[in-house]
């Protein structure tokens, strides 16, 4: 029997535990947790996300903030907003939604956020942080998948975890986090990439595989062997005539193929995709907190 690993269900259980945790913050210390968010441009994924995100807070009693400018807003008037929210006493978490328009030099906007208040883990104070073992903000995508892997009681210790994408979202903070030295990682990580000739050759090694492609359906049940566990980080919209709405969500791996074989795996959608907000409150709940820095 394969295991589905719920992440919808995972993800509702944790913020279930925020929301409990945020009234506590506010009963005993007076601070609500508060989140800016910044979108520039029209990208409509990009506005499904941040509406997403600003609802869940909504949800668990967080402050936040929205703002939405132009397509051609300059880089210097987006760096004077983060430096606002950078001293705002009510901002404890800021989140530039990416990608940026290209004639904003996004490494630069990263590095402007304080890194206290960096709940999406991207500055490179954090990413440093991750790989030295210190404590810091941890990208949420990455960090939801560790919680999926720890709340379903998935043996990490001496597997091998195949992680194939390179992303700094996704690819490279999910290798680093698999390899630390504690109860739910201690793995041997090998990260896969572009440049691979057989990428087959690697997943086939894998006892844990997340495909963070995004390719739609690229990893097939012949390029996995039995029992492995499958984390699909992939949300690819594809046409389907069959489907109602001519459309569907896929992920990174052949569903059906790959689960015959897999002991567990994610599903697209109902996954990872739950994580990554849950995640982002928790990061933000633990900066009001002053649990982090
Ligand atoms: N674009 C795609 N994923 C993310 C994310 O996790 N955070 C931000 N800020 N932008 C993104």
């Amino acid at each position: 029997m394969t295991r589905i690993l719920d992440g919808k269900a995972i993800a509702a259980e944790l913020r279930a535990e925020i929301a409990e945790k945020t009234a506590i913050l506010k009963q005993t210390r007076g601070i609500q947790p508060g989140i800016a968010l910044l979108l520039v441009g029209e990208n409509p994924a990009s506005q499904v996300y941040v509406r997403s995100k600003a609802k869940a807070c909504e949800e668990l009693g967080f402050y936040s903030e929205t703002l939405h400018k132009p397509a051609d807003t300059s880089e210097e008037d987006v760096l004077a907003q983060v430096r606002a929210w950078n001293t705002d006493p009510h901002i404890h978490g800021i989140l530039v939604q990416l990608p940026l328009p290209k004639h904003i030099d996004e490494m630069r906007v990263l590095l402007a956020i304080a890194p206290s208040k960096d709940v999406d883990g991207f500055h490179p104070e954090n990413v440093g942080r991750l790989v030295a073992g210190l404590p810091g903000f941890v990208s949420c995508t990455p960090a939801g998948i560790m919680e999926i892997i720890k709340r379903s009681n998935i043996e990490m210790r001496g597997k091998h975890a195949v992680v194939v994408g390179r992303s700094n979202i996704v690819g490279k903070p999910m290798a680093n986090l698999l390899y630390q030295k504690n109860p739910h990682a201690n793995a041997i990580v090998t990260i896969c990439h572009t440049a691979a000739a057989d990428l087959a050759y690697y997943t086939k090694q894998a006892d844990v595989l997340i495909a963070a492609v995004g390719v739609p359906e690229v990893i097939t049940g012949e390029q996995v062997k039995d029992g492995v566990v499958v984390i699909d980080v992939g949300i690819n919209r594809i046409v389907d005539a069959s489907a109602p709405k001519g459309t569907r969500l896929v992920g990174d791996v052949h569903y059906e193929s790959v689960a015959a074989k897999a002991s567990a795996i994610t599903p697209v959608p109902g996954g990872v995709g739950p994580m990554t907000i849950a995640m982002l409150m928790s990061n933000t709940y633990q900066s009001a907190a002053g649990e982090v820095y």
